[in-house]
């Protein structure tokens, strides 16, 4: 991407301080059971672009909210973000080889093993969110960031958009694109904001535009993911270039071709910022996320 010289150096802060709580969090490999605790660690600290994580800290400094608290919802994110990539990768699903520039886990390890590190890092996502002391927030305010996770992770979100993306359609529309990806990567992204949002004290009005501003972003985000894999190598993406092209997919590169899907996720980048210029207090870090999703190059 082209760097940023605001937003570079507070995002490799914001970087670190997940992947320290991450590996604080995670279950060691001297543990039993060892092998299912160096999977998890295996796949969760790979490197990765925290762009989840980002959007957490950047919501939630907007309305207020301490970076120690939103290391909570930040780690939570990210876990539920490694999960779902483990997943994905299986030979059931994607099956890839390469991720994070390291082979998949399933191939690190093996398939049981990789799908029971999905699950236990699941849970420990809601685990923290429902019990780290570190999120300085109510009960009340817990329950409503379980639930918000929870909504995000299932059929209305990521399980269910992926259940869309295995489905092979013939009759694939732009509409049904859209509701795929919004889903599966989308849901995840909006989930991050609010999550941000809700460490601090945000009002309904503020919540809702930081809403639409997700929900324009996490589409983008999933448009533009479909451009790299069919545009970019495998050694830059540090995942298996041309996955989707090999498994007949139905992508917005496919669909639209290059320079159309690109259009297309700098309008959804438009709308997405014109939300924030509703919003009074400072959104400079939300606009370079923003604008990182659409002109990444990984
Ligand atoms: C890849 O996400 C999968 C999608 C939902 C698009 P990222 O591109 O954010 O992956 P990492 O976290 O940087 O590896
Ligand atoms: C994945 O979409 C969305 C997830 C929920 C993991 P892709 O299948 O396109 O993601 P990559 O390209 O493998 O990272
Ligand atoms: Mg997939
Ligand atoms: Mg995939
Ligand atoms: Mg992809």
């Amino acid at each position: 991407m082209p760097g940023s010289d605001f937003l570079d150096p507070v995002w490799a802060a914001w970087r670190e301080r997940v992947v320290d709580y991450l590996d604080r969090m995670l279950p060691v490999t001297a543990d039993q059971p060892g092998l299912l605790h160096s999977a998890m660690r295996y796949s969760t600290l790979a490197v990765g672009k925290r762009f989840r994580a980002a959007l957490v800290y950047a919501a939630g400094r907007h309305t207020g909210a301490a970076d120690s608290a939103l290391d909570v919802p930040a780690c939570a994110v990210e876990l539920v973000h490694t999960f779902s990539l483990i997943h994905d990768d299986l030979p059931a699903m994607d099956d890839d080889d390469l991720r994070r520039g390291q082979p998949t886990c399933h191939k690190a390890f093996d398939e049981a093993t990789a799908i029971l590190a999905g699950d236990a890092l699941q849970a420990l996502a809601f685990e923290l969110l429902t019990s780290d002391s570190a999120l300085a927030v109510d009960a009340e305010r817990r329950l409503e960031m379980c639930q918000i996770l929870a909504s995000a992770v299932g059929t209305r979100g990521l399980a269910g958009g992926q259940a869309l993306d295995l489905t092979k359609s013939s009759d694939i529309t732009m509409e049904s694109l859209a509701n795929m990806h919004a889903l599966k990567t989308g849901s995840l992204i909006r989930a991050s904001v609010a999550l941000g949002a809700l460490t601090g004290s945000a009002d309904e009005t503020t919540l809702g535009h930081l809403d639409k501003f997700a929900d324009a972003i996490g589409l983008a985000y999933q448009v533009i993911d479909d451009v790299l894999d069919g545009t970019v190598s495998t050694d830059v993406l540090g995942k298996d270039s041309g996955s989707d092209r090999n498994a007949d997919k139905s992508t917005y590169l496919t669909e639209l071709g290059e320079q159309n899907a690109r259009e297309f996720a700098q309008n959804l980048h438009e709308r997405a910022i014109s939300s924030l210029d509703s919003l009074s207090t400072n959104t400079s870090l939300l606009r370079e996320l923003a604008g990182f999703t659409i002109y990444r190059t990984h």
